[in-house]
């Protein structure tokens, strides 16, 4: 069976420049619309070993460490994006790394939360992912995430 490539728009030129100017990209947390609902679910992250999947620039995972977190592993498909998020911090708890997460793999019961902002509706294969992150979250993490609402993303009706 030939295998299926996963989508990377974030990787092409143009796609990758217009992101760049978003609020969310120049302004981080702040310039994101979700933000301040989903900072109000996220429980304390002192000492929390910490995923962050399709971490984009980054912000998050800086975040977190600002707020106790012991160590942020950031995910994402795209170089452009684990590029720029490598540049934008020398933090050696947070780590960085390029990964698809249709295939991704983690350790057993190693981390303690797990975020994901506007990523998940990307994901073909959500189950194979749930089942990997219910594995490499302890009992009792928490998972908080996003995903994209059409009153965002929808085309304007010309009408
Ligand atoms: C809208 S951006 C959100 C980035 C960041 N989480 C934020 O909130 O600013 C979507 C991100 O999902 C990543 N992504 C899409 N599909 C992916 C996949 N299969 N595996 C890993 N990352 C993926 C993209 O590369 C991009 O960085």
């Amino acid at each position: 069976m030939e295998k299926k490539v996963t989508q990377n728009i974030y990787d092409q030129p143009e796609f990758f420049a217009a992101y760049s100017q978003l609020p969310r990209s120049l302004h981080g947390l702040e310039g994101s619309p979700e933000w301040p609902a989903a900072r109000s679910l996220l429980p304390d992250l002192q000492r929390k070993r910490v995923l962050d999947l399709g971490c984009g620039f980054g912000w998050f995972a800086r975040w977190a460490r600002k707020y106790g977190a012991a160590h942020v592993l950031g995910l994402d498909l795209s170089e452009n994006m684990i590029a720029r998020a490598k540049a934008d911090t020398d933090d050696l708890g947070i780590q960085y790394v390029i990964a698809d997460l249709e295939q991704v793999e983690l350790p057993e019961a190693s981390f303690d939360f797990a975020y994901s902002s506007l990523v998940l509706h990307y994901v073909e294969n959500f189950e194979r992912l749930a089942i990997t992150l219910f594995r490499t979250l302890v009992p009792h993490a928490h998972f908080i995430f996003t995903v994209e609402h059409p009153i965002y993303m929808a085309p304007t009706h010309p009408g």
